[in-house]
């Protein structure tokens, strides 16, 4: 199995942890992606939760595991296949995804603890849970767990690029020119995403895109081996410093600097999250999420085959942010218990935009019109609000109202409903 050895130098051990965590993380990418988007029921089901635990807790202890393999034994590739600044980026890129992995497993504690539930793994024995429920600690270990889940892609993207160029210019692939199993773990964890950024409503256009990329793959690497063929590979004895040269170091530096920003930028960029709450909150005792007692009387549509499908498109997204129970607690965006008829951006102990509390106290109350046309397009409608819809604002008549009526069943007590006869 020589051709899956990465790059030279590297002791027997290294390379077996490096593929293990190569299965694990591609696993867990696998997991979080379909997991969520086939689910019919509830989208963080207990058995699911088991496995990314028991991925989560395996990935930590291999990157551990690696990054002391790394720090006791090798510091560098013998054979000289790859110039010093080259290998250096590349260490650079593998050691630093080492680390969020390690980082990122550890925050995964602290949101779960936070958020009160039973960390356990794969439901065969459980973790004591160290701390109390707590709100600010979920929101703060889940924006950078997340962050960082973004950061290893953006770095498996560089890495991907990185390969590309190593094998035009030095005839070395994304395989060789890493240490083992970090190069397919990269291009695969891309593969995975291009699939999860196309797929939020249905999983036909993601399919598509990861083809797309799939049949994009060999004629890339066909024309880099070309490129190279055609005079732009270079010649060992071109290939520059071999010492310590501080101008490539500090910039392969700025550059993981750069994209590790970016990274933990991206949940704020894709989802509006914070790290910590911000906005208007109106006070109440702790435990108290939603609106105690109902405001209006609500009319129910019979169910159709098209509310079905809007439900596994689109309605699946407002569960992901939002509960529904009354008290349940508030998640990325406020429980909605018993929402019809209440004053915009007043359900208690969640922070609102200072848009939505500006609006509730204008007087902006929910019922059927203000929500079709806060769903249809909630930046137009509420400049500043900090609500994104994962898959997309809620376009066309016929789905505004399946959504509304969805959202009827889901969050108005029985008293208060009125289901119609078909
Ligand atoms: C990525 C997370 C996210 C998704 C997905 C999402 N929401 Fe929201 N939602 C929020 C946040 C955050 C707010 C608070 C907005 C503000 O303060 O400006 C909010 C506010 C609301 C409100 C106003 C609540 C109030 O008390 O004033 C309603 C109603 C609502 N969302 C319904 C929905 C529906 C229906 C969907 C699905 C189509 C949905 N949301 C999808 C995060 C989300």
């Amino acid at each position: 199995m020589r051709f899956l050895d990465g790059y030279s130098g590297e002791s027997r051990a290294s390379r077996w942890v490096g593929w293990c965590i190569a299965f694990l993380f591609v696993a867990l990418g696998v997991l979080n992606t379909v997991l969520p988007r086939t689910e019919k029921t509830s989208l963080l089901r207990d058995e699911y939760r088991g496995i990314h635990y028991a991925l989560g807790i395996g990935l930590l202890l291999f990157a551990i595991w690696r990054l002391v393999l790394w720090l006791r034994f090798e510091q560098r590739p013998t054979a000289g296949q790859l110039p010093q600044p080259c290998v250096r980026w590349i260490n650079g890129l593998c050691l630093l995804t080492l680390w969020f992995l390690l980082l990122g497993a550890l925050l995964g504690f602290g949101y779960g603890w936070g958020e009160g539930h039973r960390l356990h793994f794969a439901g065969l024995f459980d973790l004591p849970n160290l701390m109390e429920p707590s709100r600010p600690l979920w929101q703060f270990s889940g924006y950078f767990h997340s962050g960082l889940g973004f950061t290893t892609r953006l770095l498996a993207a560089a890495a991907v690029l990185t390969g590309i160029y190593t094998l035009v210019r030095y005839r070395t692939g994304l395989i060789r020119a890493f240490p083992a199993g970090f190069g397919p773990m990269f291009y695969l964890s891309i593969l995975i995403m291009v699939y999860a950024l196309n797929s939020f409503q249905a999983p036909a256009p993601g399919f598509r895109a990861a083809a797309w990329f799939l049949a994009a793959t060999p004629l890339v690497w066909g024309l880099a081996i070309l490129l190279g063929k055609a005079g732009l590979a270079a010649r060992p004895q071109e290939y520059g410093p071999t010492g310590g040269h501080w101008a490539w170091a500090g910039a392969a530096a700025a550059g993981l600097i750069a994209i590790s920003a970016y990274g933990l930028y991206v949940p704020h960029l894709m989802f509006r999250v914070t790290p910590w709450s911000m906005g208007v909150a109106v006070a109440a005792p702790p435990g108290i999420s939603s609106h105690q007692a109902p405001v209006a009387n609500v009319r129910v549509r019979p169910a159709t085959d098209f509310e079905g499908q809007v439900d596994a498109e689109t309605f699946r997204w407002c569960r992901f942010c939002h509960t529904f129970q009354r008290n349940e607690p508030h998640l990325v965006g406020p429980n909605l218990h018993a929402i019809f008829g209440q004053r915009a951006g007043t359900v208690p102990n969640f922070h609102f935009s200072e848009a939505m509390a500006e609006a509730g106290a204008q007087g902006l109350v929910w019922n059927d019109e203000t929500l079709a046309a806060y769903l249809a397009d909630p930046d137009g409608f509420l400049p500043g609000t900090s609500m994104i819809i994962s898959s997309g604002p809620v376009v066309g008549a016929d789905r505004q109202a399946a959504v509304i009526n969805l959202l009827k069943r889901e969050t108005m007590p029985a008293s208060h409903r009125r289901e119609e006869e078909e």
